[in-house]
C-alpha cells in the first residue's frame, strides 16, 4: 500500500531510555525508512539524557520540544515528585558548569536549549503536547466525552487537517467530529486519515509505554496511511540503571515493566 510521500517514522517520549531508542532506530533502519521526527521529551525519567540527545541529535531530521526538555532547562514547576527528581538529576547532569569548558556539555544543552516547539509540514504539523499549547497540553482519550469544548478549540487552532502528538504515552487517534477515541489495538496498528476530516494521532511513547503494553511505541506516516509498530528492547537493562541511581525515582524503571 504504497502513500503519496517517502515514509517517516515519528517517534516521541523517548525519556532518556537509551535501549528503548537504539531498538527503535534499529527497527525503523529495518524498515529501510530514512527520515526521523521526534516529537520531543528526549529527557526526563530515564538513566541516560546525554547519550539520548546524542543519538537523537545524529538520528532525527527534527527533535521538537517537550516538557519535560522544558523543565530541565528551566524549573520543574507543576511536576509530580516522580518526575521532579529525574528533571533536577538530568539537569544536574547535563547543565554545564559556568567555569567549566566541557564542549560536549555545552552542545547538549545548547540543542536542548534551541528546540523548536512544533514542526509544519507537506499536509501535516507534529507538536510535543497540542496544536494549542504545543509544549504542555495534553490531548486526552477522554477529551471527547469530558471537555468537548478543549477538543473542539484544539481542532480549530489547527493549521494542517493532521497532526501528530506525543505527550500522553497513550498511542491512538481523535477525529474531529467523533466522540470516540481509537484505540491503536482495535485498528489493527492502521489509520488511514480522511482528507477532509482533521484528526489528531497520537504515536505512544518509545521510552515510557503507558497503554499496558511494554514494548515502545512508534508511528509510520506516508503521505495517506499511518502504521503503529511496538519494538521490545532489553528494559530489565534500563530498570536496573534506573535502580542504581539514587536521584532517580524508583518508580521510573519499576513502571516499564508493566507499561503504565
Ligand atoms: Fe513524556
Amino acid at each position: 500500500m504504497p502513500g503519496a510521500r517517502e515514509p517517516i517514522a515519528i517517534i516521541s517520549d523517548v525519556h532518556a531510555n537509551l535501549e528503548a531508542l537504539a531498538a527503535v532506530i534499529d527497527d525503523i533502519r529495518g524498515r529501510n525508512i530514512k527520515t526521523i521526527y521526534n516529537l520531543g521529551d528526549t529527557v526526563g525519567y530515564g538513566p541516560d539524557p546525554d547519550a539520548c540527545i546524542d543519538l537523537a541529535d545524529a538520528a532525527c531530521a527534527i527533535t521538537l520540544c517537550g516538557n519535560h526538555d522544558y523543565a530541565v532547562l528551566f524549573d520543574a514547576e507543576g511536576f509530580n515528585l516522580v518526575a521532579r527528581k529525574s528533571i533536577d538529576y538530568h539537569r544536574a547532569v547535563l547543565k554545564p558548569e559556568a567555569d567549566n569548558h566541557d564542549q560536549e556539555a555545552s552542545r547538549r544543552w545548547a540543542w536542548l536549549a534551541n528546540l523548536e516547539p512544533m514542526h509544519e509540514d507537506d499536509g501535516f504539523e507534529i507538536m510535543h503536547g497540542s496544536p494549542r499549547q504545543p509544549i504542555t497540553e495534553y490531548v486526552l482519550p477522554s477529551d471527547p466525552e469530558t471537555d468537548p469544548a478543549k477538543l473542539a478549540d484544539i481542532f480549530s487552532a489547527m493549521s494542517q487537517p493532521l497532526a501528530f502528538v506525543g505527550h500522553t504515552h497513550f498511542p491512538g487517534i481523535l477525529e474531529d467530529g467523533n466522540d470516540a477515541f481509537l484505540m491503536v489495538s482495535s485498528l489493527g496498528g492502521h489509520y488511514r486519515p480522511e482528507p477532509s476530516r482533521r484528526a489528531i494521532v497520537n504515536v505512544g511513547s518509545v521510552g515510557q509505554p503507558r497503554d499496558r503494553n511494554p514494548k515502545s511505541c512508534y508511528a509510520v506516516y506516508d503521505g495517506e496511511n499511518v502504521f503503529y509498530h511496538r519494538v521490545a528492547y532489553d528494559l530489565e537493562k534500563t530498570v536496573k540503571k534506573i535502580l542504581a541511581i539514587r536521584d532517580i525515582h524508583p518508580a521510573s524503571g519499576l513502571r516499564l515493566r508493566e507499561g503504565r
